[in-house]
């Protein structure tokens, strides 16, 4: 074979395979283990949701709609928007890819900062776009230095917000005269993964930011059922932004790219108010106790929007993931995102933090860290 690998996707790292939970365990001899790294909702699909998949199964032979018509409307209802301004995807990932691959082209440039979440750069490495990436400063996007690499060639500029990993959220004054500086060929994408968890004391409508800004910079806002929703492994998202925009996002999409049972999932998870309450009121409960007892052990807790936190553990995080990994409780470290003694944590079930709680005294211990 000779094939002729372009360079930009010869300098592209691959997505780390990991592994099943049970090869993990086979490995290490351990059952019953404990996933806390990729900040799911640990406490299940919403009932409702599963209702709706199975009453879908026996249509599973035709297509779906390729339109979302009906999840569509039903977002639509949900949150007061014209349904020409809502693109769904096949998780809200896609719908990166559809901005990049819809306003990226050779030599264009994205900005991006680090750490936040690691897809943005890769899509735009696959276009043979430029990443240009920012520190963050305090463990929060640095707007100002983003501002200032803005350039004629500035397509997209990527925000999560809240951010992945440090959990924090952009106070409105800041994110609002970001904007306003903005120039008005810049698409701001600001990825709301995890705006469910976001403290009511601190939340504002981003929706309507969408508007506030038209005519200047355009702005697009990602969600997902992934996390509140507890879908992931259905993958289903969406994005809200001008229609403009959204008419180019159709273009480069494929004409089924949400199948089915997703879009009935969603639909019905949707609905489930009482679903989504639980799933706020215990994060909520889960992430005070685990911030109070991993201080307690010695550890720095950092303060939260979503439904995971960072842990200062004041030693190699890497030594003490494999030290929780043979215990059966697995979570992130995060030396490979500049943070040499911190771990992610996203939050469990009661029973579930109360086993990361002992787990992490042990490994701590072992590590010799306290
Ligand atoms: C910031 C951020 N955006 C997007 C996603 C992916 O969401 P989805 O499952 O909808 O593709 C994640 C997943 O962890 C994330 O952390």
């Amino acid at each position: 074979m000779n094939v002729q690998v372009p360079k930009n996707i010869s300098a592209i790292t691959p997505y780390p395979p990991g592994k099943p939970i049970e090869e993990l365990e086979r490995e290490y001899g351990i059952s019953g283990s404990i996933k806390l790294a990729s900040n799911e909702n640990p406490f299940g699909p919403s009932p409702a949701a599963v209702e709706a998949i199975r009453a879908t199964l026996a249509g599973l032979h035709r297509y779906p709609d390729g339109s979302g018509y009906y999840l569509t409307q039903a977002l639509a209802d949900h949150l007061s928007i014209a349904p020409g301004r809502i693109v769904l995807g096949n998780g809200s990932n896609e719908i990166i890819e559809f901005l990049v691959k819809a306003f990226v082209c050779e030599g264009d440039e994205v900005i991006t900062s680090h750490p936040s979440f690691l897809m943005y750069q890769k899509f735009v490495q696959v276009r043979g776009g430029v990443n240009h990436v920012v520190e963050l400063r305090d463990m929060i996007h640095d707007l100002e230095s983003i501002t200032r690499l803005v350039s004629e060639r500035t397509r997209l500029i990527f925000l999560d917000n809240p951010n992945n990993p440090t959990a924090t959220f952009l106070p409105y004054g800041r994110l609002e005269s970001f904007l306003n500086g903005l120039a008005d060929h810049v698409i701001v994408v600001l990825d709301e993964a995890y705006i469910d968890f976001v403290d009511e004391s601190v939340r504002y409508d981003t929706m309507a930011l969408i508007d506030d800004v038209a005519g200047r910079c355009g702005v697009v806002l990602l969600r997902t059922f992934s996390k509140a929703y507890g879908l992931a492994g259905l993958r289903i998202g969406y994005g809200l932004m001008e229609e403009q925009i959204a008419v180019c996002l159709h273009k480069v999409r494929q004409p089924f790219n949400v199948n089915l049972i997703a879009q009935e999932a969603a639909r019905a998870a949707l609905k489930d108010s009482d679903f989504y309450a639980k799933t706020l009121r215990l994060t909520a409960e889960g992430k005070e106790y685990l911030s109070r007892e991993v201080e307690k052990l010695g550890c720095i807790s950092y303060p939260s929007q979503t439904n995971f936190f960072l842990i200062d553990v004041k030693g190699d995080a890497t030594a003490l993931y494999e030290a929780m990994l043979k215990k059966g409780v697995i979570i992130r470290s995060m030396k490979a995102y500049g943070f040499d003694t911190f771990i992610r944590v996203n939050i469990g079930t009661s029973e579930e933090n109360g086993r990361f709680v002992r787990a992490l005294g042990e490994a701590l211990q072992e590590c010799g860290y306290v």
